[in-house]
């Protein structure tokens, strides 16, 4: 028996209706080993997961086999990948909300967590919570309800389900995406502390200061395929971009505004009664205007009180001088005030639609003829923005659930240009996407003010705010503490703003 590895997954390959997903894909995992997958968005790295925690079936293939410490698997499902150890993070959050945090960490456990009469033991599964959240230090609650955490909370609650179950081999599917740098640091040291206890760790990210952070096996896969594996400490991250896209890409950001022109969007004294007042800004044609600061420090609730989202107090907004009243997001769309949220599942897309539906659907008179939707306009639309954003689909009459993560993100970006904004609000635009298409997006948010656009970015990666935005409002709970514009966005001007240090 071989005991010098945890995991083997040998000649795995996976097809969907369209799409060779995995072509003969073999990794191996150490117990105490941090392994990085890394690849563009759709090159097969939760589908190599997936396979892993029993949600797929792998193609059947003679040389095939996924060894889970020394024994050989047969075709397992997820309950049988949990038993066998394989604790998963997963990129898209899969907590029920309307649960409590502790139902969620127990959940499909909870048969084990009953009082005599047969009731969940509620006591017991809150204080095993409580212990777990302790370890991390957070204030989450178990008896809360899922739905009432932010998504970084959310994340923590999910990375503490897999833990709570003992796990041998742990699975994060790009677990940082909608974390603070504090968050974030807090996470690599309880993966570290993970790693410490001989827990194999595989680990999805396109951030590569994170790969070289973490790991200590670097496997590249492009379009299904596995290009290499490396030592991370003898490669850099040039040389892993250069496997993971098969072409050099520029990682500058496109030139900043060289002049700014009238004022498009002027909000004075957003009111939302009992989380911020008398929030003022005014944002100029030609002008990207980033929203900087912690998670939690009040940013998206800014955008939803200015778009109809949240309910607000005494707000005075003009929309190229003109006066504007937003009470419901419809209000908002009609004036050219569209807002891309932070978390596609929750509020952007209609995943069991197609893509093509999901593109037009926040501007069915763009397609409609006068009295039907006229299918040929649909369809021509859904593949003009897919080769403009470079979505990997095989047609657009693909439902949205079965694109890669940063598919779906890129469909969301593409729904809302279609409606042809005047004020684009992106909240966490580039998440979960790979460095070729972050950079893609972020030229054509450029290219989109350069016409009579104006461009609002809510972003917690720092580079992103710093490399993109011509002035910077910087938040912290729920206040704006100042505003930095031009070559003095630096990381330090704005942390020193964010944490009022
Ligand atoms: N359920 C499914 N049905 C059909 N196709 C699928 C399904 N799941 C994934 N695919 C396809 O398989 C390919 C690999 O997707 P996968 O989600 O593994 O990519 P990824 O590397 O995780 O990308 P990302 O970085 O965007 O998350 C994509 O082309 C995707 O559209
Ligand atoms: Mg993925």
């Amino acid at each position: 028996m071989d005991t010098q590895f945890v995991l083997k997954m040998e000649h795995i390959s996976k097809t969907f209706p369209g799409t060779r997903a995995l072509n003969d894909v073999s990794i191996d995992l150490r117990p105490g080993e941090i392994l990085a997958l890394v690849g563009e968005n759709g090159a097969g790295k939760s589908t190599m997961m997936n396979v892993l925690g029993g949600a797929f079936l792998p193609d059947e293939g003679a040389k095939s086999a996924i060894i889970i410490d020394g024994k050989e698997m047969g075709a397992y499902d997820a309950a049988a990948a949990r038993d066998a150890g394989i604790g998963f993070v997963h990129q898209e959050l899969s907590s029920c909300l309307q649960l409590t945090v502790a139902e969620n960490v127990f959940m499909g456990r909870l048969k084990k967590y009953k009082t005599g009469m047969g009731f969940t033991d509620y006591n017991r599964i809150n204080r095993e919570t409580a212990k777990y959240l302790e370890i991390f230090d957070s204030k989450i609650k178990p008896s809360q309800k899922m739905r009432e955490l932010k998504i970084a909370d959310q994340q923590v609650v999910e990375i503490i389900k897999s833990i709570s179950i003992n796990c041998k081999i742990l699975i994060f599917d790009e677990p940082t995406s909608s974390l603070t740098d504090t968050e974030v640091a807090y996470l690599f040291k309880t993966i570290r502390r993970l790693k410490e206890q001989g827990i194999g760790i595989i680990y999805i990210s396109h951030r590569m200061e994170e790969v070289f952070a973490l790991s200590d096996r670097v496997a590249v896969l492009r379009d299904g395929c596995l290009v290499d594996v490396l030592n991370t400490s003898e490669t850099d991250a040039n040389t892993i971009v250069g496997k993971m896209v098969g072409r050099s890409i520029s990682d500058f950001y496109p030139p900043k505004s060289g002049g700014v022109g009238d004022v498009i969007l002027d909000v004075e004294n957003l009111t939302v009664p009992g989380l911020y007042e008398n929030i003022s800004f005014k944002l100029k044609k030609g002008e990207i205007l980033g929203f900087s600061g912690l998670v939690g420090a009040g940013r998206t609730e800014v955008a939803c009180g200015l778009c109809g989202l949240m309910k607000t107090k005494s707000a005075r907004v003009r929309i190229n001088g003109e006066p504007v009243s937003i009470r419901k997001y419809s209000d908002a769309i009609k004036n050219g005030l569209v807002y891309l949220c932070e978390d596609r599942k929750q509020l952007g897309l209609f995943l069991r639609m197609k893509i093509k539906q999901n593109i037009s659907s926040t501007n069915l008179k763009g397609i409609s003829g006068k009295f039907f939707i006229k299918g040929e306009k649909e369809t021509d639309v859904a593949k003009s923005y897919s080769e403009k954003l470079n979505i990997k689909l095989s047609t657009v009459e693909q439902k949205v659930a079965s694109l890669s993560g940063g598919n779906q993100q890129k469909i969301m970006v593409a729904k809302w240009l279609y409606t042809n904004p005047k004020v684009f609000i992106l909240d966490e635009p580039t998440r979960g996407i790979d460095v070729g298409a972050k950079a893609e997006i972020h030229n054509m948010l450029r290219g989109l003010v350069s016409g009579d656009t104006g461009v609002i970015i809510i972003s917690s990666e720092l580079p992103e705010i710093i490399g993109m935005c011509d002035r910077v409002i910087v938040m912290r709970e729920n206040k704006v503490m100042g505003e930095i514009e031009g070559k003095a966005i630096t990381e330090e001007s704005i942390m020193k703003l964010a944490t009022a240090v």
